[in-house]
């Protein structure tokens, strides 16, 4: 089932997600749901409270060696001090983007689908997409991470674009 993805008129995209308690039927539903949502709209990754559900739970679609994953109850254990910018987007987002810079890599551990814990040591695009989605969990966005002044002119050419 397609999900509307929320989007940054919704102050909901601030809100922090709770932690996973069981992963149960509804879960698996939901992370089907993202996947199915995400892969028509063409991302990469997406966060459930992306779809408005305020859980610990991200996918991510990355086209490299090990880059699809299902995240529940994410916990980053370490980040590179070497740094890359990459161009971002977001899905919450439409239509804007944004150099953001962050470490390289990063070991993440998290639940897999099965409940099973899981440590991803992920370089590069990955490496990315899994801060990006980890953000959104604590209610940041990609724009929050630019100069304030470049985030006003990126917020105003969204509205713009949007007619908002
Ligand atoms: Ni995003």
């Amino acid at each position: 089932m397609i999900l509307d993805i929320v989007t940054l008129n919704d102050q909901m995209l601030h809100s922090k997600s709770e932690e996973v308690k069981e992963i149960d039927t509804e879960i698996v539903k939901l992370v089907k749901d993202m996947y199915d949502t995400m892969e028509l709209a063409k991302g990469v990754g997406l966060s459930a409270v992306q779809v408005g559900v305020l859980k610990r739970i991200f996918v991510t679609d990355v086209p490299q060696k090990g880059g699809k994953l299902v995240v529940i109850n994410p916990v980053i254990k370490d980040l590179s001090e070497k740094r890359r910018v990459y161009e971002e987007g977001c899905l919450s987002i439409p239509g804007i983007s944004g150099d953001i810079e962050r470490p390289d890599t990063v070991v993440i551990e998290f639940l897999d689908i099965r409940g099973k814990l899981q440590r991803v040591h992920a370089n590069s695009l990955l490496a990315t997409c899994i801060q990006h989605e980890f953000d959104h969990l604590n209610g940041i966005l990609f724009i929050d991470k630019l100069d304030p002044e470049i985030k006003l002119k990126k917020i105003n050419e969204y509205r713009k674009q949007h007619r908002l």
